[in-house]
């Protein structure tokens, strides 16, 4: 499925602005380099390539077959592309088990079975994989790529966070949307994640699970080397009936999910920003080696706000020893503050910064650093991330650092330099917090901390 020699569309339209024709459009312009076979039996060619009439038709090999037509006719394409050796198809359209068409639905699983075809789906927005720059989705065509495994319940939503995604500059290494998972299910998405070389977190917006204890059982393994975010909804008694009628997910018992979700080390995340933040500082950081963390900071206010945070985050702050304490003096003026939060004060230029960042990184006693701006007038926020990059460029990526600018747009232009450097900056110290208590709570529940 990911990685396919060939990809059918069938139900590739002629029309721009149809789902069989941006999905078509994606693929080519995203780049992928197997090859490529439109299917629809009224058409010749599209966007310059040779259309067939039916996959039967098709001389080459195929391995992924999108499948866009309406429900009714489903069936009857799945059984050629059975016939034509097809290894996975993917369904995107609506109108099986969601509006109640099990019947419907359990004819297609039936068919895939019968042939020893995967199938992902129906009612998806499709898929996307990096490493073989294959964009079949309708949803936006600039993908950045990145280290994070998107698996999403929802379609309008996954495609939303696709566009979203863009804007915050965050990579990711896959999309799939799982729809109803009638077959392929979020624990044939782990395994396959868990091994994938460019994934390095896996996301999952979820409405519910269908094997349960196979879910558990995989996800524990998983954990053990890569952390799992969980998006998880119908949380509430009226969410879980939205649910019902969405996906057709039973949403279950919340109190089971969180339990499941602690006994397998599941980060749970409560809404979008928090698990795209957890995941963007999990994708880009090393993994912590101990609790023992700084703040650096310019500002007192935001210094005590995360320190607040670090208490709701569980993230140990340190008491500095005497000889550290004096180095980090060397950054600050007289009534600077040493205690952790170290505050190097309002007047504090982009050398303080980097002078008190490369201290935190080249003392093996520091774990984790916090690293929070205020704007002022004294540092321009683009000289400090430049600052703080070439820190890093200078010693290495050793240990988890978060970093929150907090003030304008000029803050806003320098966290995207950051983001895009890999290094996670937030607008407000509490994300920057809660992202390294996730990284902490996973480190953790595996014992490396
Ligand atoms: N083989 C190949 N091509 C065929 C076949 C066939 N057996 N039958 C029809 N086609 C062609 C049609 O001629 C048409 O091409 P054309 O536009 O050039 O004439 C094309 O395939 C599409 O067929 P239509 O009958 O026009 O179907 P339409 O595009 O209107 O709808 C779709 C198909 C999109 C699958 C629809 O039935 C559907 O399910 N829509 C919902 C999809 C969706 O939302 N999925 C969930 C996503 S997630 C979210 O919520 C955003």
């Amino acid at each position: 499925m990911f990685n396919p020699r060939g990809v059918a569309i069938i139900g590739a339209s002629r029309k721009p602005g149809k789902i069989g024709h941006e999905i078509l459009k994606n693929i080519i312009e995203y780049g992928y380099k197997g090859e490529i076979y439109p299917i629809n039996p009224k058409a010749d060619e599209i966007l310059g390539k040779k259309v067939y009439k039916s996959i039967l038709e098709v001389p080459g090999t195929v391995d992924l077959a999108i499948i866009v037509i309406p429900a009714k006719f489903v069936a009857e394409v799945l059984e050629e592309c059975g016939k034509k050796g097809v290894k996975a198809v993917a369904v995107i359209s609506s109108g099986f088990g969601e509006v109640g068409k099990h019947d419907m639905e359990e004819e297609i699983v039936e068919i895939s079975k019968k042939y020893g075809m995967r199938l992902l789906g129906p009612n998806i927005f499709g898929l996307f994989y990096a490493p073989t720059q294959l964009n079949a989705t309708f949803g936006p065509k600039d993908i950045l790529q990145g280290n994070i495994a998107f698996i999403t319940q929802s379609g309008a939503l996954g495609i939303a966070l696709m566009g979203w995604t863009i804007l915050e500059n965050i990579g990711l290494s896959a999309i799939v949307s799982v729809g109803n998972k009638a077959d392929i299910d979020d624990d044939d998405l782990l395994e396959y994640f868990s091994k994938d070389e460019k994934t390095k977190i896996i996301l999952i917006y979820m409405e519910g699970v269908k094997n349960g204890p196979r879910f558990i059982k995989i996800a524990k393994e998983v954990t053990k080397n890569k952390p799992i975010i969980v998006l998880k909804a119908g949380r509430s008694k009226r969410g879980a009936m939205a649910a019902a009628s969405h996906t057709g997910s039973l949403a279950g018992s919340d109190t089971i999910y969180s339990a499941a979700f602690k006994q397998t080390g599941i980060l749970r995340a409560m809404n979008v920003a928090e698990a795209f933040d957890w995941a963007r500082a999990i994708a880009e950081l090393p993994p912590p080696e101990g609790e023992d963390t700084i703040i650096i900071t310019n500002g007192g206010g935001v210094g005590v706000m995360a320190t607040d945070a670090c208490e709701d985050y569980n993230v140990k702050l340190m008491n500095l020893p005497e000889d550290l304490a004096q180095e980090f003096r060397k950054y600050m003026p007289p009534f600077g503050s040493v205690k952790n939060p170290i505050d190097l004060t309002g007047q504090a230029s982009e050398k303080e910064f980097a002078g008190a960042l490369k201290t935190a990184l080249k003392d093996d006693r520091i774990h984790a650093v916090i690293l929070l701006y205020c704007q002022t007038a004294i540092t321009d926020p683009n000289s400090l991330a430049d600052a703080i990059i070439n820190v890093i460029k200078e010693n290495g990526k050793t240990k988890p650092l978060v970093i929150s600018m907090v003030g304008g747009k000029e803050c806003a232009e320098a966290m995207k330099k950051l983001n895009l450097k890999g290094l996670p900056a937030y607008p407000i110290p509490e994300r920057a917090v809660s992202s390294l208590g996730a990284y902490m709570k996973w480190a953790r529940y595996i014992g490396k901390i």
